[in-house]
């Protein structure tokens, strides 16, 4: 078993090994993608994506480490002769529509637990793929950016703050008067369509909080800046004001509210309350 402290290194061995097999497959994105079925999280998957995924089951397999794959590509996989001492949930690309039509902001996610469930990850690691900024938390040991530790905004008051708030459509309908009623109250809304990313932009104080209350987030997705948060003392719950305890599966989904302290994420569970 290995140690929280190899593991962030594992981790950033990923992340390099990872950018140096997509970076050539830059030039080919212009040019119309083979359709390669459908991924395991239920989005139609590419070459992007597969190569990510397969740089981080290569690294891992390279140091003869045992392991169990939960990826929103592949689903769920198991290596070596036990894998399930380790956990690796990965989403290899967030952001895929961004990368596709050369939105900059998108980013490799992957966390590492003792077994499937969110409460159990120990280890994290969200890098911005086209920012170079990595984002790593261990339990326990805080977060980090770049190695210099991160710590969320004061601010209090959603007139001053910059909220991200995921409005890809869906049951729109049904969250249309809770979004209504954030969204009237807030000066500087944002959606930049990687919500890992998006919640480390909160961890670090970029931005003041994150929702996405659609329930249609995978925790694939959101497993590794989980750990970011909780790392940074931002707040991260459900809508209700619950602990995210979830299952890490590709099939599994969340909603949640990330803020950057108590007294704001009071103020927008108020606002969003289902
Ligand atoms: C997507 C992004 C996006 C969110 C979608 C996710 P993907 O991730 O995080 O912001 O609105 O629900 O699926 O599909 O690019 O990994
Ligand atoms: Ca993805």
């Amino acid at each position: 078993m290995k140690n929280q402290a190899n593991w962030q290194d594992i981790l950033i061995q990923c992340r390099n090994n990872l950018q140096d097999k997509i970076k050539p497959l830059f030039r080919t994105l212009i040019q119309s993608q083979p359709s390669l079925g459908i991924g395991a999280g239920g989005d139609p998957k590419n070459r992007i994506d597969l190569a990510a995924e397969s740089a981080i089951i290569d690294t891992l397999r390279e140091m003869k480490i045992p392991f169990t794959l939960i990826s929103e590509e592949s689903g769920i996989k198991k290596f070596g002769s036990t894998p399930h001492e380790n956990f690796v949930t990965v989403d290899p690309i967030d952001g895929t529509t961004n990368l596709m039509r050369g939105i900059p902001f998108y980013a490799t996610s992957i966390a590492i637990s003792s077994k499937p469930e969110m409460y159990t990850v120990h280890t994290a690691l969200v890098t911005d793929l086209v920012h170079g900024a990595t984002y790593v938390a261990q339990k326990g040991k805080g977060a980090y950016r770049n190695n210099q530790k991160v710590s969320p905004s004061k601010t209090d008051s959603l007139e001053t703050a910059v909220i991200g708030v995921d409005l890809n459509s869906y049951k729109t309908q049904k969250i249309a008067t809770q979004l209504t009623n954030l969204i009237k109250k807030t000066k500087h809304v944002r959606h930049l369509g990687a919500n890992a990313l998006e919640i480390c932009h909160v961890a670090d104080g970029t931005t003041d909080a994150f929702i996405d209350i659609r329930g249609k987030l995978r925790t694939t997705d959101i497993a590794a800046a989980h750990l970011i948060a909780v790392e940074a003392n931002a707040e991260i719950t459900t809508p209700e004001g619950r602990p995210l305890d979830a299952i890490l599966s590709p099939k599994e989904k969340v909603a949640f509210v990330a803020s950057a302290n108590k007294k704001i994420h009071k103020i927008i569970l108020k606002l969003v309350k289902p």
